[in-house]
């Protein structure tokens, strides 16, 4: 079997996730394909048996370029298995009002780019101060003290629950 993951991150946490897929689907001994979605524009999806896309989530949307790139091969996308990873720090916490955030985002992704996908999971991302500029700091440091009084705000931290990700993937592959 070949799988195309092809992902876009604005700090880089979705293109660890996509490489630590990328890296369980060669070990399971498939072909993968993994590529930045700007680098996926022109893919002949026939190619690959089954395609992943992992996104996050930024004020409330996915990046411009996965909605581009699945309204683009909304067709093909649709006609095999699929995958899509929403990649976001509400999916870290246990907060309704957060989760039905998400679900409205993917709503709105769905509906504007017409691809359903066969596969959805909601995957907790990273607090990544490291990678943010003063403006975007101020205003995680403020959001991650709400949602984990216990954090240290000027340290990276990986809310992503690895051994789950793990076992996602193992089972989507066998299903
Ligand atoms: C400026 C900014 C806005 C964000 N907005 C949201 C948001 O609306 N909802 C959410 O759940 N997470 C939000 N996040 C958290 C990101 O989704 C999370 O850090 C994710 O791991 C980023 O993945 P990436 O490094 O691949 O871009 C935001 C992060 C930043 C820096």
């Amino acid at each position: 079997m070949k799988v195309l993951v092809s992902y876009a991150t604005s700090e880089g946490h979705t293109r660890k996730i996509a490489r630590t897929l990328a890296d369980r689907i060669a070990d399971s001994g498939h072909m993968v394909e993994l590529l930045h979605i700007d680098d996926a524009d022109d893919i002949d999806l026939d190619r690959f048996d089954r395609v992943i896309v992992a996104a996050s989530v930024h004020a409330g949307h996915y990046q411009r370029a996965v909605s581009e790139f699945a309204a683009k091969h909304a067709a093909q996308l649709g006609a095999k298995p699929s995958l899509f990873l929403s990649v976001s720090l509400a999916a870290a916490g246990h907060d309704a009002e957060d989760w039905r955030g998400l679900d409205k985002i993917l709503a709105d992704f769905q509906d504007a780019t017409g691809w359903t996908p066969g596969r959805v999971e909601q995957i907790a991302g990273a607090y990544m101060p490291s990678q943010y500029d003063v403006f975007r700091r101020f205003v995680m440091r403020r959001i991650l003290a709400q949602k984990d009084p216990e954090a240290d705000l000027d340290q990276d931290k990986e809310y992503t629950d690895w051994p789950a990700l793990d076992a996602l993937i193992a089972e989507w592959l066998g299903a």
